[in-house]
């Protein structure tokens, strides 16, 4: 297993990757608690999706003493969003909506520009545009969203970037990046950037409250160098909620845009999400009568993973889906064309949305 925010390779270990990072899991405890003031519990937490944090208790102690946290989140825009990115913003904008809270958006166009050896700045620039496009179509409201675009606002950011900088040695960024003599030096410093939007908030308005930072685990290290400087540079510990991967559709693996054929991208037509879907791996059997009389297995199936994540949102319909699928009274191509439909009725509504934020993309600029 590989986790790093550049690579996730292998099947995902949850429970030692919180051994491993050194981080908390989400305990019944922690969830009575934000029930409090979601009312109910959104399905990414009652699922366990999001399964481990950092200081998430201290930010809620913090909140209901009267002490507000802002969100803070990102996308690395080196190609077009998929919906396995969705997932972690869909989060965000649920606890911004329950607790009224301003949220950071960055879009880090260096650092796609610097890792990736083969993309241009032109080529990030553009994809920074489109994937913004992804997270207003969600439905964050411009007088709480801020996003940030580094190259464009590196202004705002540059100070408080060669702050945290000066705070890192090299033997901690290697150790904790795994960077080689052969790293370019641009990427060996990046990781400072990624820091900045934990701090912002306080440069602009004079507020000193913590950062949450709803992601998926692989962007941890990232928080673990962030974490170590904050206090000795005057600022709150930023607290993270971490999600497990959105699976792609083909034998284990996160989601990946690197794998086309398996990722379900924003703008998929109907008729290809129809043949990725159709081609999918699926924990079913080699003839349809073996499947009938000996069932398959949903724990290794891509499509049950979908209904799991992100499109059965009722328990009770997803527990006799699985038994269904356990005792062979539903088929793969039955569950692939429900499916198939809901992420087309899903992307139809997205795409309009994206459409919709074309026009109003400006207002959610961190310099409006
Ligand atoms: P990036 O563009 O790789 O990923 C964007 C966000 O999506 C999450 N993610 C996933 N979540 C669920 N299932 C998946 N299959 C999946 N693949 C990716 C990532 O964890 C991330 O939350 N360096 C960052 C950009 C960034 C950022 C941040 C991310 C800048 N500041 C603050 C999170 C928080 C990046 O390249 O993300």
């Amino acid at each position: 297993m590989v986790v790093t925010p550049w690579e996730v390779k292998g099947r995902v270990d949850y429970e030692r990757l919180i051994r491993e990072f050194g981080t908390q899991p989400i305990t019944e405890d922690l969830l009575s608690k934000i029930t409090q003031y979601t009312d109910k519990l959104h399905l990414q937490l009652q699922r366990r999706i999001f399964f481990s944090h950092r200081d998430l208790d201290t930010v809620l102690e913090l909140y209901e003493k009267g002490t507000k946290f802002v969100l803070y989140t990102g996308r690395g825009p080196s190609g077009p969003v998929h919906i396995g990115h969705l997932v972690p913003w869909m989060f965000t904008l649920h606890i911004q909506e329950k607790f009224k809270t301003r949220l950071y958006f960055q879009i880090t166009d260096d650092e796609k520009f610097l890792i990736d050896t083969e993309s241009t700045l032109e080529e990030t620039n553009k994809y920074a545009y489109e994937n913004a496009l992804d997270l207003i179509a969600l439905g964050f409201k411009p007088e709480n969203t801020f996003i940030i675009y580094d190259t464009k606002d590196i202004k705002t950011l540059y100070d408080i970037t060669l702050e945290v900088a000066k705070k890192i040695t090299y033997s901690t960024a290697r150790a904790s990046f795994g960077f080689q003599d052969s790293t370019n030096i641009g990427w060996v410093f990046w990781p400072a950037l990624q820091a900045a939007p934990c701090f912002i908030h306080k440069k602009l308005t004079g507020e000193n409250v913590p950062a949450l930072i709803p992601a998926a685990i692989d962007q941890d290290p990232y928080w673990r160098v962030t974490r170590d400087v904050a206090t000795r540079l005057g600022y709150c510990k930023p607290a993270q909620i971490h999600c497990r991967f959105l699976p792609g559709l083909g034998q284990g693996g996160k989601m990946s845009a690197s794998q086309p054929e398996t990722s379900i991208f924003t703008q998929d037509t109907p008729e290809q999400v129809k043949r990725k879907v159709w081609n999918a791996f699926t924990g079913g059997k080699g003839t349809a009568a073996e499947q009938r009389k000996t069932g398959a297995d949903p724990t290794v199936c891509s499509i049950f993973q979908y209904y799991f994540y992100l499109f059965e949102e009722d328990g009770t319909k997803l527990s006799e889906r699985e038994r269904k699928c356990r005792a062979g009274e539903i088929l793969c191509g039955e569950c692939k064309t429900a499916l198939a439909e809901r992420l087309n009725k899903f992307l139809k509504q997205h795409q309009e949305n994206r459409e919709k934020a074309k026009d109003k993309i400006n207002e959610y600029s961190l310099t409006r």
